[in-house]
């Protein structure tokens, strides 16, 4: 299918609400965090557009490095998805690649997110730990968190990685729970041995 990536629009809204709410089943917080996001200066949203209709989107919003010397800015990308029935036809790679081009653009020097190193790491990002940067939380297992350095990064940069408001007041760091456990198994799983 023909794709387009695009910024999202005011006029998006139940589109893009309609995307995350089948993408995200059973976690009606990720709409809402969305919502949330979507009203901050330093954030921006992209749909992905097939025949004219919304059927995936992503976010990336500022967040810090608290590093020794000063907070550095950096992106975090969230949420991502997809249409269940526009799935594996490569729209959340199209989408991904979008936002990291966005962040580079930008002048961002990293790119963050928590997600499945499996999906993650064939699209080239790596864990954050290689470059010094810890979670959010100790509920992001280490391996899912995962950056993709940009060419502003600089050596001394590293330190605790701080988010956004929204993600704290809708509770979207890291996992709880069945599903911290459930995912902690498949990564132990997934590790080399
Ligand atoms: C994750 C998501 C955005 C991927 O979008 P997509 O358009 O299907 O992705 P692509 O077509 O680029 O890649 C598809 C491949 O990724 C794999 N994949 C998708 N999600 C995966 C996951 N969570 N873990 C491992 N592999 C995954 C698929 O198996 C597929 O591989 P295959 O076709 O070789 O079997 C989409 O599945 C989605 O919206 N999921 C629900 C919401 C979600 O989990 N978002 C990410 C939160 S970090």
């Amino acid at each position: 299918v023909a794709v387009t990536i695009r910024a999202s629009l005011p006029g998006d809204r139940a589109d893009v609400d309609a995307t995350l709410a089948a993408a995200f089943e059973g976690e009606p917080e990720v709409v809402a965090l969305e919502r949330d996001l979507s009203a901050r200066p330093d954030s921006v949203g992209f749909v992905a557009e097939t025949d004219g209709a919304v059927v995936g989107f992503v976010r990336l919003t500022r967040g810090w490095i608290d590093a020794e010397a000063q907070l550095v800015e950096i992106v975090v990308l969230s949420p991502l998805g997809v249409l269940p029935g526009f799935q594996r036809q490569g729209i959340g790679a199209a989408l991904t690649a979008h936002a990291v081009e966005h962040a580079q653009a930008s002048g961002a020097p990293a790119v963050f997110l928590e997600g499945s190193p499996r999906y993650y790491g064939r699209l080239g990002w790596r864990p954050a730990a290689e470059l010094g940067v810890t979670p959010p939380s100790a509920r992001i297992p280490t391996a899912a968190f995962q950056a993709i350095r940009l060419s502003h990064w600089e050596a001394w940069i590293c330190g605790p990685l701080v988010y956004a408001d929204p993600f704290w007041v809708h509770d979207c760091v890291g996992l709880r729970g069945e599903r911290l456990e459930t995912a902690r198994r498949a990564l132990a799983e997934d590790a080399p041995r």
